[in-house]
């Protein structure tokens, strides 16, 4: 097989962003790949706007997303749901012509300061992705709780037990890209 290529998209924009950490973190252990990190720094969605035209960057991401084999996205918790940076891609996605996540095999993982690590933003997600069409994994979820002690310097997940898990989620994210 050529080799995938691999979509990563992060709900927190911040330069600091722990999902943008455990995403890059989940996108090494997928191993090799013609990986890219999606913008999702977009206008809020708007009809008015829509009618003039899909924003240029909306139509990026549209096509990174359907020309995705495998998709990853590092998902935050706010106030208990999913991140408006990530729900307005979505929604501005949606709006674009083809269906570009229909079928894609995706991982949703999440880091939180809580103690669920996001779990009820991961549900979220996965119920916000399901009109979409994505083929959301069905993997034990990765959720990264206490996320401000959980990092090393370096991005690095300190806990091995965290690592297993995302690097099992990821692996099972490869073997279905493949079997595509
Ligand atoms: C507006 C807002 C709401 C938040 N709500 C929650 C929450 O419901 N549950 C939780 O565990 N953490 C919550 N947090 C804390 C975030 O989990 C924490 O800031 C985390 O680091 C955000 O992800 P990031 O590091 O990728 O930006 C909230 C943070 C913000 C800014």
């Amino acid at each position: 097989m050529s080799t995938p290529k691999l979509l990563g998209l992060s709900g927190s924009l911040r330069s600091g962003s722990f999902n943008t950490m455990l995403l890059k973190a989940a996108m090494t252990s997928f191993g090799e790949a013609d990986t890219t990190i999606g913008d999702l720094e977009l206008p809020l969605y708007d009809g008015d706007l829509e009618a003039e035209g899909i924003p240029a960057k909306v139509s990026k991401l549209a096509e990174q997303i359907a020309a995705a084999d495998a998709i990853i996205i590092a998902n935050p918790e706010y106030n208990k749901g999913i991140s408006g940076v990530l729900k307005n891609a979505l929604d501005w996605v949606s709006r674009t012509p083809g269906s570009a996540f229909r079928g894609k095999p995706t991982l949703v993982i999440g880091a939180a300061a809580g103690r669920t690590g996001g779990e009820t933003s991961y549900y979220m997600t996965r119920n916000c992705l399901a009109p979409l069409g994505a083929a959301v994994l069905a993997t034990p979820a990765v959720l990264i709780a206490a996320v401000h002690t959980e990092f090393n310097e370096d991005g690095t997940l300190k806990s091995e037990r965290y690592q297993e898990g995302l690097d099992a989620a990821v692996a099972t994210l490869r073997t279905v890209s493949e079997s595509r």
